[in-house]
């Protein structure tokens, strides 16, 4: 008799944004005459970069001739590519981190939630951000790394619990952890950390022999300059923490998927006697083995991102979205309403204090607007909703006249 994976059981029966698509979806099939705005999910809208465009069917064009044809590549990218995120992300940054600790993949939401496997399943303590995003707990509960969950919570996981009151970036915590996950600039809430507040995460990791997996998807965001873009910027952190990063949303890559995780050489973690081990060859090994590498014309958009062109060209994108980020956030303080984000991030959460899905269901069926209710991402996450700036200036402004309208009633 075939069985299933238990620990599935305890998961939410579906996925926050298939939840949130299978209401909007209910809506516009009984609303076909008004049109939705989605400032839900975090999915990009405007074009690729030129840059990353020419390069894109530069590549499609070598795959066409037998001289440049290309069959499976290096399972952790090419050469060119890794080479390039090592110096312009890290190396200028004054990070050491070099171009064979870099594994290109095809998302962040995967190597998030595939990392978990090189760790132990019994044994270790969690701890996670409440509100987060839902990969990080969602996969260790697959995993079975949690009990069952009781009133929103899992037990098994020290939850860092990010409130109004330490501004939305958690401390850490008093009891010991053994896999931190960290966000920043935080999805959903957008908060940043300083260089002190990741210092302490930084020095908590090392002194619970610990590993901190630092999600920086949203890194391109930061306009403040003395917010570090990686953890890697913190001294020791290379022997501490595993970083994430993504071309969705800096360069619009949400559809046609890059992404890479840093293991850095130094980091280590320990068997069940205590011996150290690299973490690097375990995760090149797992890596290897199910995954096959990007695509060439893919690997080749994307190393077009550290072009001159490319990287004038991203900037501008990013400011563009951060334009809508501030359109939004003024709008949602102009209407009384205490707001984080949009400031080193393109989400904007919003503090409603009252039910986040009632609001949620208020804004679509009022004002034919899609945001993300806080509930979705956590317990502290109610009383909450998110705002993403990712949509072009003219729905934004739209949905913000549609918002200004029905809350103003
Ligand atoms: C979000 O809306 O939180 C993001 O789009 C999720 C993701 O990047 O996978």
């Amino acid at each position: 008799m075939i069985r299933i994976n238990e620990n599935y059981l305890k998961l939410k029966a579906s996925y926050l944004f298939s939840d949130i698509a299978k209401r909007v979806n209910a809506f516009t099939a009984a609303n076909p005459d008004k049109p939705v705005i989605r400032l839900g999910i975090g999915d990009v809208t405007e074009p690729l970069p030129q840059a990353c465009l020419e390069a894109f069917h530069a590549g499609v064009d070598e795959m066409a001739a037998r001289a440049t044809f290309k069959g499976y590549g290096p399972e952790q990218g090419y050469a060119f590519l890794r080479e390039a995120i090592a110096k312009h992300d890290f190396q200028a940054r004054g990070c050491a981190i070099a171009a064979d600790e870099i594994f290109v993949s095809d998302g962040s939401k995967c190597d998030c939630g595939n990392i978990q496997e090189i760790f132990a399943t019994e044994g270790i303590q969690l701890a996670i951000p409440d509100p987060v995003y839902p990969v990080y707990v969602d996969t260790n509960v697959m995993a079975g790394r949690t009990g069952a969950n009781l009133d929103g919570r899992y037990k098994g996981i020290t939850y860092l619990d990010s409130t109004p009151a330490n501004g939305y970036v958690p401390a850490v915590p008093a009891t010991a952890s053994d896999l931190i996950y960290l966000c920043f600039p935080n999805n959903p809430t957008g908060a940043v950390a300083t260089r002190e507040q990741l210092a302490a995460w930084v020095a908590y990791a090392k002194a619970n022999k610990a590993i901190i997996l630092f999600d920086a998807a949203y890194e391109a965001f930061i306009q403040n300059p003395d917010i570090p873009h990686s953890i890697y910027e913190i001294p020791g952190a290379d022997e501490c923490a595993i970083e994430f990063r993504s071309f969705s949303k800096n360069a619009g890559f949400t559809g046609t998927r890059c992404a890479f995780t840093v293991v850095p050489k130094k980091l280590q973690a320990f068997d069940a006697a205590g011996n150290a081990h690299a973490v690097h060859p375990l995760w090149n090994r797992r890596h290897t083995t199910k995954f096959n590498g990007v695509s060439y014309p893919v690997q080749k958009a994307a190393a077009a991102v550290y072009t001159e062109a490319g990287q004038a060209q991203t900037k501008a994108l990013v400011a563009f979205y951060m334009a809508n980020a501030k359109l939004i956030k003024d709008t949602m303080t102009g209407l009384g309403y205490s707001c984080i984000g949009g400031d080193n991030a393109p989400y904007i959460w919003i503090n409603t204090g009252t039910d986040s899905w009632a609001f949620f269901d208020k804004l679509l069926n009022e004002a034919q607007v899609v945001c993300t209710p806080g509930a979705g991402f956590g317990s502290c996450g109610e009383g909450h909703v998110r705002i993403s700036a990712f949509n072009s200036r003219e729905n934004v402004e739209k949905a913000l006249a549609r918002i200004t309208a029905v809350l103003k009633k």
